[in-house]
């Protein structure tokens, strides 16, 4: 960082390209192309795509905005699907009926997200986008680092399946360039396209415009955004990912401990992971089984607080928030799996840096509060 602030280069430059270099080689993808965060990234991939005004794109309500907003940048409908109960991923069985249902005509793409750091079953999501001829986009904000096994390939690193793949490198996930995101994609007419419309439309390298090599000159050649990466926030991407192997055993280490110790209580429902899923543990989300204990999940959770464990919700479902009631007529109600995931969820604390003592005083807290409060 300190470098790129010396070097008098400090937005979109070498460290940028270097970044994207070093990423493809990480997730073993053709094309990264770096950009401003994970929101723009899935803007850009929707846009890449020619999804525009009327278009529908089938999604998960449970996720964060971002990963439906996008759509309305474009005019296009989000389609929720419901989720499966077990991974809290979009589920393929009910993506093909909403597909067989006759309500679409406009469907385009599907844009399943890697809940928490879980795959999603890309096997049967991609046999659905072939036999509908669809385009899909992965919200990979979660899923850095994350991997599944798929018929006919062994381990399939994520950011080398879908069509296009949108990571976020946002403060709190699991490698950080502050804000952050990246695009990988084997299309090459794809990865020409992005690159140049994350950075106004201008003809590609345009950036280097200021230094020795390059001209005054430059070409807008298609529309444009100011979704670029600096120098700046690459030089954070470039020592983060030195570390990134680092960071998932930790993760992967506390949720093995989580899950183990939470076993004991059937009080708490501790995460599922499918077989096959190398999961990047981005949120360990947990579920109160509410027939066996006198409070809910919020008290539960204000409850951990007090004891100094600072936990939250993830996610809120989108089809029971305001805009997307207003905006697209969805309901509380409309998606039953989602609603009572989110009902007696919460997620613990966990990141590399936490410590062995602050793993086991929340596993402590957790199990004490259940104990205390079984019906
Ligand atoms: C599932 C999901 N998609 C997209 C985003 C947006 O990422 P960014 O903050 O990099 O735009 C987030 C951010 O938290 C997210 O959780």
């Amino acid at each position: 960082m300190l470098e790129a602030l010396r070097s008098g280069w400090i937005t979109t430059g070498p460290k940028a390209k270097r970044f994207e270099q070093e990423f493809a080689a990480y997730v073993g993808a053709k094309h990264a192309l770096a950009l401003a965060h994970c929101t723009g990234a899935l803007h850009l991939a929707l846009w890449s795509l020619g999804i525009g005004q009327g278009d529908e794109v089938i999604t998960t309500p449970f996720t964060f905005t971002a990963t439906a907003e996008v759509m309305g940048y474009l005019g296009a409908r989000p389609v929720f699907v419901d989720v499966d109960p077990g991974t809290f991923n979009l589920n393929p069985a009910r993506v093909e009926e909403e597909l067989e249902s006759g309500r679409h005509k406009r469907v385009r793409a599907l844009l399943p997200v890697h809940f928490a750091g879980q795959v999603c079953d890309m096997d049967r999501l991609l046999k659905i986008v072939r036999d509908y001829d669809l385009k899909i986009v992965e919200d990979a904000a979660h899923a850095v680092s994350a991997a599944r096994h798929m018929e006919g390939r062994g381990m399939a690193q994520v950011g080398t399946i879908g069509d296009l793949t949108c990571f976020s490198f946002y403060a709190t996930k699991n490698f950080t360039t502050a804000e952050g995101g990246m695009i990988t994609t084997a299309d090459d007419a794809l990865a020409d396209k992005i690159a140049v419309a994350s950075l106004h439309g201008m003809n590609k390298d345009a950036w280097k415009r200021y230094d020795k090599s390059g001209s005054w000159y430059y070409e807008i050649h298609d529309m444009g955004f100011k979704y670029n990466l600096s120098d700046v926030h690459a030089a954070i991407g470039l020592a983060q990912l030195k570390r990134a192997e680092d960071f998932k055993r930790r993760r992967a280490e506390i949720a093995r401990r989580y899950g183990e110790a939470l076993r004991s209580d059937d009080a708490l429902q501790p995460p599922y992971v499918e077989p096959g899923v190398e999961h990047a543990w981005h949120l360990y989300v947990m579920r109160l089984r509410p027939e066996k204990l006198r409070i809910g999940r919020n008290q539960f959770v204000e409850t951990l607080r007090e004891r100094g464990v600072g936990c939250s919700v993830h996610c809120i479902p989108l089809h029971t928030m305001h805009y997307y009631q207003q905006m697209y007529g969805y309901r509380t109600g409309d998606f039953p799996v989602a609603e009572d995931i989110y009902s007696r969820c919460f997620s613990l604390p966990i990141y590399y840096s936490m410590s062995d003592e602050d793993v086991d005083y929340v596993i402590d807290t957790v199990l004490k509060i259940a104990r205390e409060n079984r019906r």
